[in-house]
């Protein structure tokens, strides 16, 4: 089996479909070229039937972007897949995404139809797109929720009708990772052409587990991940791309994948959707949040001054982050004061280090956080006191 998970991004699609504020053509060209740095396999840019405007940028992306498959999304429906072909015809490459729900609850609530209604329908879809393009994805709505058997003979079918990408989400983010994994595994065993197209996940976050989720899959075969910058997303969001990326650069030795992002390209993304999109990222959020590489009590802040590896697995160097960031506050201990003031250019002899940290945790338990400048006022009131 391939050792290479290609990696999926449906920020502009999945990820733009949760703003309240929609993107103008410009700002998702400039997404989707940041996606393209970052070394994305796919970029799903939009829903062409869905309006004028993302029709428009599709066809935009499609235009513009080289190195990475541009893709549309569809429902099962002929006019929803022309509109793709048609936005997308001007690549070179790409693909077109075509969906429809199988869980029972969707396909007899919301579709109210029967599940071979709905398995027909997915065939013709997958048959039409084939006309287009040889790169076809077919994706099982709420596939989660969904009996295995009708998922099995779901896939089955749709390998033979000829999606050469076969897409199982986790539309309400319900599983958990063993669970999830195990569908997966199911699949594997129990559908005779897996092996003919790439099994892909696409999971949601409602519970908190749409990463956990996305690598339980690929332990056990599945080769595509769909994702979002900053895991943005309907609801609680999708999988975070930056999450993903990471997990499997930093555990290589225990999962045995890899991906083709350019890592060094994750701060730089994750800010630019963050401000376009006008979506904060929470500063604990893994990878890219304001504090994934910041450590504030004495005990950490000593370990990494002696070796980084103590209190970080990975660099931030590696996401593009400039340095690491030792909080000075009131669990800051005297060594890394020391090594603040020597970065700031004074030396042992021009202080007394027990009187500046004397003066510095009275500050620090006012005011939380101490910064740079701060120390250096301090520094000076002690001068002053002296020459008194
Ligand atoms: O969550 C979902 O099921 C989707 C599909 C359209 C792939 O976004
Ligand atoms: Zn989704």
């Amino acid at each position: 089996m391939d050792n290479r998970v290609i990696i999926f991004d449906t920020t502009l699609r999945d990820g733009e479909q949760a703003l309240t504020a929609s993107l103008s053509v410009h700002e998702k060209l400039q997404i989707a070229q940041a996606i393209e740095r970052l070394g994305a396999d796919i970029i799903e840019a939009g829903f062409p039937v869905s309006s004028p405007g993302d029709f428009q940028s599709v066809q935009q992306i499609a235009k513009t972007v080289k190195n990475s498959i541009v893709c549309g999304l569809s429902r099962a429906v002929e006019a929803d897949i022309k509109a793709c072909a048609d936005a997308l015809k001007v690549a070179d490459q790409f693909r077109i995404h075509t969906f429809i729900s199988t869980s029972d609850v969707h396909v007899q609530q919301k579709l109210r139809k029967g599940f071979d209604d709905v398995e027909a329908m997915a065939i013709n879809a997958i048959k039409y797109a084939r006309k287009f393009t040889d790169d076809v994805e077919f994706s099982c709505e709420d596939a989660g929720r969904t009996p295995i058997d009708n998922l099995c003979r779901m896939v089955e079918n749709a390998i033979k009708a000829g999606a050469t990408t076969v897409n199982i989400p986790d539309t309400v983010g319900y599983t958990i990772p063993n669970e999830f994994g195990g569908i997966i595994t199911q699949l594997f065993n129990r559908v005779p052409n897996i092996d003919q197209a790439v099994i892909s996940v696409h999971c949601h976050n409602d519970l908190g587990l749409a990463v956990a989720n996305s690598i339980s899959a690929v332990q056990v075969g599945a080769r595509q991940i769909e994702c979002t910058i900053n895991g943005i997303g309907e609801r609680a969001g999708n999988c975070s791309l930056e999450e993903v990326a990471m997990i499997i650069k930093t555990r290589q030795d225990f999962l045995g994948v890899h991906t083709n992002i350019n890592h060094q390209e994750i701060a730089r993304s994750s800010k630019l959707v963050s401000q376009l999109c006008n979506m904060p990222v929470q500063p604990n959020k893994a990878i890219v949040g304001s504090n994934a590489f910041s450590h504030s009590s004495g005990i950490h802040q000593d370990g990494m001054l002696k070796a980084a590896n103590t209190y970080e697995i990975m660099t931030p160097e590696s996401v593009g982050i400039a340095k690491t960031k030792l909080n000075l506050t009131s669990r800051s201990g005297r060594h890394v004061i020391k090594h603040r003031m020597e970065s700031l250019g004074y030396q042992e002899s021009d202080y007394h280090l027990d009187e500046l940290y004397d003066d510095f945790l009275a500050l620090a338990d006012k005011k939380g956080q101490v910064f740079d400048d701060d120390l250096e006022a301090l520094l000076f009131n002690i001068q002053q006191q002296e020459e008194k």
